[in-house]
């Protein structure tokens, strides 16, 4: 009799272990199937937005457009340089940026027309032409500079640069760009 109610007890027990173990583990798989569905939806739905977030590491700035000076003939009979200013759109990943910027024309030993751009690049002071001692000056640590652009003394690494400029149309034009500053060489940054 003892013996039979110990059978049952530890019928009873195994039951139990089964009754409570089954629906368990079937949760928990239906638990990890819908966190992986989860998972894979919330994954390509996220594609779109990284590529959206990204966008302005992986484009590259885009080119500035040339900007009118005006018309040739104008630039013509200047002797000595000439202030200029121009309007500059630039796009920068999604950043579209519309400035106003100063240049000046001169004329290079050939008598072709140059634009130099009125940066100084040391620390990035706008340079003033001087039509007494025909010269560049930079307010900020006096740096000096020819009516060519070439460095004459001060801390600025070198010259002034020269933008690349054409003559379309009759019409003098200037790709404007910024270059690095506190190096000796020419070097683009937007
Ligand atoms: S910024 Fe022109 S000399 Fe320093």
């Amino acid at each position: 009799m003892e013996e039979n109610a110990t059978y049952q007890i530890e019928t009873e027990t195994e039951k139990n272990t089964v009754d409570t173990h089954t629906p368990t583990n079937r949760r928990t798989f239906l638990g990890w199937l819908l966190g992986l569905g989860t998972v894979t939806v919330g994954g390509f739905l996220s594609v779109p937005l990284f590529k959206f977030a990204l966008h302005p590491l992986t484009e590259t700035t885009t080119e500035t457009a040339w900007s009118d000076l005006g018309n040739a003939d104008e630039f013509a009979s200047i002797n000595g340089p000439k202030k200029a200013v121009i309007t500059v759109n630039q796009t920068d990943g999604w950043r579209k940026v519309v400035q106003e910027k100063s240049v000046y024309v001169i004329k290079g030993a050939d008598d072709k027309l140059k634009v130099i751009s009125s940066i100084c690049p040391h620390l990035g002071c706008s340079v003033r032409y001087n039509d007494a001692d025909k010269k560049f000056a930079c307010p900020c640590h006096k740096g000096v500079f020819e009516n060519d652009g070439k460095l004459v003394s001060g801390p600025p690494p070198r010259g002034l640069d020269e933008l690349d400029s054409r003559i379309a149309d009759g019409k003098l034009q200037v790709r404007y760009q910024s270059f690095r500053q506190l190096v000796p060489t020419k070097e683009v940054i937007a």
